[in-house]
């Protein structure tokens, strides 16, 4: 099972990344032909229950490949209106706070639980955190008191499937009262052997930022880091579906086209944690923020929509499925989402938007997705296009940020302040909405300290 896991990874990263692993071994590939059959299975029998017969391929993410995704931007706006974050389905203008908070936010809620992300069942049960070791160590010279620790998750409803969240705890031993922390989701495997071969993704060689590394960076200002393992819980495809705290909730059973989805899911775990962090004297739980990257950075950004305790969020090249406009003909697409290889992410009911609807016909647009973080402080996070790929639509995310900014403001708050895209490097940071596209690849390493500049703004050690 954690060698499944693991070996899942390696079928949808990036282009750029997946050269860098090493050949799979035999019994790697029995395993993931086997995980497949039983995600195509899976993908059919969703297809089957929305009546779909058939959907639109979507484009490949091999540049060279004769489909390959569009990288014109003269061609990525075919789409030429977006659904407007602050007009009521009755039409009517928002135009006040308060009819954001009991209005026009429900209702964009509705829309991303039902057809994007899917409904998180009202009934999952509790966790109980269990401290695994408590060690006083350092990292890169800084003494910190780390903790292992597993969520365990009430199966009592269905004990054929058991559920332990991973999750990794860091302060500095000499802090002197509780500490903000940012979480990262991260891409590390359940403890055991990883497959032969396997590495973990790598930045490509150059752009690897110089030490201090992300931990490092938060140590030094005394701040906590933590890292929670999505895939303890939650496997990275669709023959997971039937596992996990998606398959508990279910009791083994197959979902229904508008249960959560893997993002939902993982962005449950996220909660889990920071329920963990309000009951340990070394965290200041109101000082929280989130970070991932890629398919963990679309995991961030849905995990801050639905919980308010995350105060700043690190979003790192989500792309599709993140804050990435679904509404934009360039690098990756709402097809590629919907395919077997990614719709166990989302809710079965966006599979429709790739045949018989299109990207045009969805309810809400990812600037949406962003506007449900409003007002609490986002940083969107790019690899340059050309050493990242251009799958992940850096323009794309920007524009997620630029067409949240009106309910930022309408909140009081600022948004990006431009649509402009910016050059290379060069942080928009004035307002509550940020974005930089820093000059590496598929990583957020070298945008943490222009981050943390940003997020001093917000968070302190008290
Ligand atoms: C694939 C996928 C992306 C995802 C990425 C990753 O490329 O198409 O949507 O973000 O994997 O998670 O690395």
């Amino acid at each position: 099972m954690k060698r499944l896991l693991a070996s899942s990874l390696l079928l949808t990263l990036p282009f750029s990344l997946l050269a860098q692993f090493g050949p799979r071994t035999p019994e790697q590939d029995s395993l993931i032909a086997r995980q497949q059959r039983k995600t195509q299975a899976d993908h059919q029998a969703m297809l089957a229950q929305l009546n779909i017969t058939q959907l639109r391929p979507g484009p490949s993410g091999n540049p060279k490949a004769p489909n390959a995704a569009n990288a014109d931007e003269s061609k990525a706006s075919p789409y030429t209106s977006l659904p407007d974050p602050l007009v009521l389905k009755n039409g009517k203008k928002v135009t006040s706070a308060k009819d954001w908070w009991q209005k026009r936010r429900p209702e964009i809620v509705e829309d991303f639980d039902r057809e994007v992300y899917g409904r998180r069942p009202a009934n999952v049960p509790g966790v109980r955190w269990e401290v695994v070791s408590t060690k006083d160590t350092v990292n890169g010279g800084y003494p910190i008191k780390l903790k292992k620790l597993v969520g365990r998750v009430d199966n009592s409803m269905y004990p054929a499937i058991k559920v332990n969240i991973d999750l990794t705890l860091a302060t500095p031993a000499n802090a002197t009262g509780p500490v903000p922390v940012m979480m990262e989701f991260g891409f590390q495997f359940p403890a055991g052997p990883r497959p032969a071969g396997f590495r973990m993704p790598q930045p490509p060689a150059g752009t690897t930022p110089p030490p201090p590394n992300w931990e490092q960076q938060l140590l030094k200002k005394g701040w906590g880091y933590a890292i929670l393992v999505p895939t303890s819980f939650q496997a990275d495809n669709g023959a997971g579906l039937t596992e996990g705290i998606i398959g508990l909730m279910n009791k083994g059973e197959r979902r229904k086209p508008d249960d959560w989805g893997t993002l939902r899911a993982w962005a449950w775990g996220a909660s889990r944690a920071i329920d963990y962090f309000e009951t340990d004297k070394a965290v200041d739980a109101k000082q929280v923020g989130i970070e991932g990257l890629s398919r963990y950075g679309k995991a961030a950004v849905v995990a801050m929509a639905y919980e308010p305790r995350f105060v700043i969020g690190f979003i790192g090249s989500s792309g599709e499925g993140g804050v990435k406009i679904h509404r934009r003909v360039y690098g990756e697409q709402v097809e590629n989402l919907a395919s077997s290889a990614e719709y166990h992410w989302m809710a079965g009911n966006f599979i429709k938007y790739a045949g018989p609807l299109t990207p045009n016909d969805l309810p809400v647009d990812s600037h949406e997705l962003v506007a449900l973080c409003a007002p609490r402080p986002m940083f969107i996070s790019s690899g340059s296009p050309d050493v990242e790929g251009r799958w992940l639509d850096a323009k794309g995310m920007f524009l997620g940020g630029v067409y949240a900014g009106p309910v930022y403001e309408l909140l009081g708050k600022k948004g990006l302040g431009t649509t402009e895209y910016p050059a290379q490097e060069v942080a928009v940071a004035s307002g509550e909405i940020a974005y930089r596209q820093h000059s590496g690849g598929h990583t957020t390493g070298p945008n943490w300290p222009a981050f943390l500049e940003y997020a001093d703004r917000y968070m302190k050690v008290k």
